[in-house]
């Protein structure tokens, strides 16, 4: 018997919660594609170690980067891989939720359901990223009360106030963590002539990136090639300078919260006053976006436990929970 699984196919991050297991994968979205037949033929961590031991031919790439879910023929093959590494077979179909992006069309979504309909799922049940972050962060969202999530992502940010089970009001921008990556490769290209990898600049987000002022200025070592000479060459970044860097980047996001605010009826952005807004997604692990938040809407913010976990842990509630809660999935009003 195969279990029920909830997927979260993010373009960072692939997440796979088992019912009755938890998460049983969680791998960066990343897979190994023979450029000659156009094969997959490896996806997450193992991708990443097939770099360098294979033939010129094998390229490993992050499929989801800009196309988002909406590529079917990616969508399909990342899907059947899953439910393959799950223990799905033809012969045991299970019940799959898939968490999609809350701007999605009805074009794609239906897209996405014939995807794992192909690649193996008796029943795709599809769920709103913020729907589902909302329940895995454990907010109330049954009761009429303005409820709020902002998920960051790699490739996406999304902000969403739901009430009644339903959301309320909507913005998604395809402004994430992985644009942030590229206004610092950007930045010290061109201003210190220097070529960096977008993991070297990621490991700059992570080591000194804020989105607001912090006290404890360390400062990072880099090492790039310069421009010029084809040589390596290091230089001392401040956390001041990155933030300059990705001052448009954070700007859009926190551009989009506000928006979204103005958006929500006026009892239900009242609510949030008290209720604060719920952080989600990796990106909002920056340092200072929640201060940076409350700054600007003057409402509290708080980062959820697991910021990385909480929209594929919001599906699996789902699926522990099926006949009560599905009235959540997308369609089920009708
Ligand atoms: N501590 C941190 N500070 C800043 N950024 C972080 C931190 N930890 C992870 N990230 C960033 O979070 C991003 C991944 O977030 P997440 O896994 O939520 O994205 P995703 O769900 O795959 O993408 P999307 O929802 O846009 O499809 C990466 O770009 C990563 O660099
Ligand atoms: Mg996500």
């Amino acid at each position: 018997m195969a279990r029920d699984l909830a997927i979260d196919l993010g373009t960072a991050n692939t997440l796979v919660y088992a019912r009755d297991g938890g998460i049983v994968l969680n791998e960066p979205t990343v897979i190994a594609v023979n450029e000659k037949t156009q094969a997959v033929l490896a996806m997450g961590h193992d991708a990443w170690q097939m770099i360098g031991r294979t033939p010129a031919s094998i390229v490993a790439v992050r499929p989801l980067r800009k196309g988002a879910i909406t590529d079917f023929d990616i969508t399909q093959r990342m899907i059947r891989l899953l439910l393959k590494r799950a223990g799905v077979s033809r012969f045991n179909r299970p019940r799959v939720v898939i968490c999609v992006p809350s701007a999605i069309t009805e074009v794609e979504r239906r897209a996405v359901e014939e995807a794992a309909r192909r690649a193996g799922a008796a029943d795709p049940y599809l769920i709103h990223q913020p729907m589902a972050a909302a329940i895995g962060a454990g907010l109330p969202i049954h009761e009429p009360l303005g409820n709020m999530i902002v998920d960051v992502g790699g490739g996406t940010s999304e902000t969403a106030v739901i009430s009644l089970g339903g959301i309320v009001a909507l913005q998604a921008i395809r402004v994430g963590s992985f644009d942030i990556d590229a206004a610092i490769q950007t930045y010290v290209r061109r201003d210190y002539g220097i070529a960096i990898g977008e993991r070297t600049a990621e490991e700059i987000k992570l080591a000194i990136g804020t989105a607001y002022p912090m006290d404890d200025a360390v400062k990072a070592e880099v090492r790039g090639r310069d421009l010029m000479t084809g040589l390596p060459k290091t230089v001392i970044l401040s956390p001041d300078e990155v933030r300059a860097a990705i001052e448009e980047q954070v700007n859009a996001i926190v551009d989009s919260v506000v928006l979204c605010l103005g958006q929500a009826p006026p009892e239900l952005a009242q609510d949030l006053i008290v209720q604060g807004i719920h952080l989600v997604g990796g990106g909002g692990m920056l340092r200072g976006l929640d201060r940076r938040l409350h700054e600007e809407t003057r409402i509290p913010v708080h980062l959820v436990d697991a910021p990385l976990e909480c929209v594929v842990l919001g599906a699996g509630k789902v699926l522990e929970s099926f006949e009560s809660l599905k009235v959540l999935f997308m369609g089920a009003e009708r």
